[in-house]
C-alpha cells in the first residue's frame, strides 16, 4: 500500500492529489450521510464506521466533534423532547439537524465566524436541513467571558439539550457563556455535552457550571472524553437567574431582594422570623410594620425577609411594588394544630 502510494505521489502532482482527495472526501463523505439519513440511531454507537466516513469525509478533523462527542449528541438528540442548542457549529449540526428534521425537533445553531458559517449553510441547504437554525453574530464581550450574542427574542424559550462545542478555547472565558446566558432558557432535565474534556479550562467551566446550577457532571469516552451534566433545576435553590445581574465588568451579583413569608399566623411565624436572624446577608423581622398605612405599609428595606400574615391580603400591592425582586415563601403547619393553637390562644 506505501508503495502504491509513493508511486501515486511520485507520478502525480501536488494539486491533482489534493483535487482527487477532495473528491474522495465528498464522495465518503456523500455515501456515509446517506447512510447515515436512512438510519441515525445506527450512529449511537460510536465505534459504527459511517460516523468515522462522516469525519473523514468533512475534512475536518482536527475542530470537528469526534466519534464519542458525536454518537453522544446522537444518542441525546433522539432522546431529547425539546429543541436543541448548538454552541458552534459544525458536522454535528448536519447530524443533528437531520434527527431534528425527522423529528419535527427545531434546533438553533449558533456561529460567530462567517466563513465557516457559509460552508455549515452550504451543507444544510444541500441536504435540505430547514429544521436548523444557524445564527451568525460575532462574539460579545460580556466582562469576564466573551461568549455569542444570542437573539434571545427569537429563540425557544427552553432547550431540552445543549451541545457545547463552541467558541473555541482561546476565547475569553472559553465556553462558560451559556449557562450564565442562557440558564432561564434551560428545562429542567436539560443535557449539556460539553467537548473536550482532555483540556483543564473545560474541566474547571464544569465545575462552575455544577457549582451555579446546584448539579453535578461525568466525564464520559476514552479516546477524547467529553462532558455530561444534567440541569437538574434552573433556578438553583437560594438563586433564580432573574435575581442576578452582571455588572459592567462581567461578575454576577445578586440584585438586591425582598423575602415575603406568608402564613395563617399561629404556625410557627416569630420562630421562623428569629431563625432567619442568623443569616448573615439579610435582615429579618416579624411584623415590622403592620402598624403603618399607604405607602409606608411596604418600605421594607432591600434583602430584608419580612415575615407577615397579612401580607396575603396585599399581594397585588406586593407585586406592583416589588416585581420579580420578591420571593414569596408560604410557611405552613399542619392545618389541625393550626387551628387547635387558634383556640387555645
Ligand atoms: C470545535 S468547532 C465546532 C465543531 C462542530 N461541533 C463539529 O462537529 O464540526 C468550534 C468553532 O470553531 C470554529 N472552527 C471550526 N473549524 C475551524 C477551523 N478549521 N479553523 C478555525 N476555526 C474553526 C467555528 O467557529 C466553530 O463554531
Amino acid at each position: 500500500m506505501d508503495l502504491l502510494r509513493n508511486i501515486v505521489k511520485l507520478l502525480l502532482p501536488h494539486r491533482l492529489r489534493k483535487f482527487l482527495r477532495e473528491v474522495h472526501r465528498d464522495f465518503v463523505f456523500w455515501r456515509a450521510m446517506r447512510q447515515f439519513m436512512k438510519d441515525p440511531d445506527a450512529c449511537t454507537h460510536s465505534k459504527h464506521p459511517v460516523l468515522a466516513d462522516l469525519i473523514y469525509g468533512w475534512g475536518n478533523a482536527t475542530w470537528s466533534a469526534l466519534e464519542e462527542y458525536l454518537a453522544a449528541c446522537i444518542h441525546h438528540a433522539m432522546a431529547s423532547r425539546g429543541p436543541i442548542l448548538e454552541c458552534g457549529s459544525g458536522l454535528s449540526t448536519i447530524l443533528l439537524g437531520v434527527i431534528a428534521k425527522k423529528r419535527g425537533q427545531s434546533h438553533w445553531a449558533f456561529e460567530h465566524k462567517p466563513e465557516w458559517a457559509t460552508k455549515v449553510q452550504i451543507y444544510l441547504d444541500k441536504y435540505k436541513l430547514d429544521s436548523v437554525v444557524l445564527c451568525l453574530n460575532p462574539l460579545k464581550d460580556y466582562g469576564n467571558f466573551c461568549w455569542y450574542d444570542p437573539p434571545l427574542e427569537s429563540i425557544p424559550d427552553r432547550f431540552s439539550l445543549v451541545i457545547c462545542d463552541g467558541p473555541p478555547g482561546s476565547t475569553k472565558g472559553g465556553r462558560y457563556g451559556v449557562v450564565p446566558i442562557m440558564l432561564e432558557r434551560l428545562e429542567p432535565g436539560c443535557v449539556i455535552l460539553l467537548d473536550d474534556a482532555h483540556r483543564t479550562p473545560e474541566i474547571e467551566i464544569a465545575k462552575r457550571w455544577a457549582t451555579e446550577l446546584d448539579s453535578t457532571f461525568e466525564i464520559c469516552g476514552a479516546k477524547k472524553p467529553y462532558i455530561k451534566m444534567t440541569v437538574v433545576n434552573n433556578c438553583p435553590p437560594t438563586i433564580a437567574a432573574s435575581h442576578l445581574r452582571l455588572t459592567a465588568t462581567g461578575t454576577v451579583v445578586q440584585k438586591a431582594m425582598n423575602v415575603f413569608v406568608l402564613n395563617t399566623g399561629r404556625c410557627g411565624s416569630t420562630t421562623f422570623a428569629r431563625a432567619c436572624r442568623h443569616i448573615s446577608n439579610f435582615s429579618s423581622a416579624h411584623e415590622s410594620r403592620t402598624y403603618l398605612f399607604g405607602e409606608e405599609r411596604l418600605a421594607y428595606p432591600s434583602n430584608h425577609i419580612e415575615v407577615d400574615n397579612r401580607l396575603s391580603w396585599l399581594l397585588g400591592r406586593l407585586d406592583r411594588k416589588y416585581g420579580d425582586r420578591a420571593v414569596y415563601v408560604h410557611l405552613k403547619r399542619n392545618i389541625h394544630d393550626t387551628a387547635a393553637s387558634f383556640v387555645a390562644r
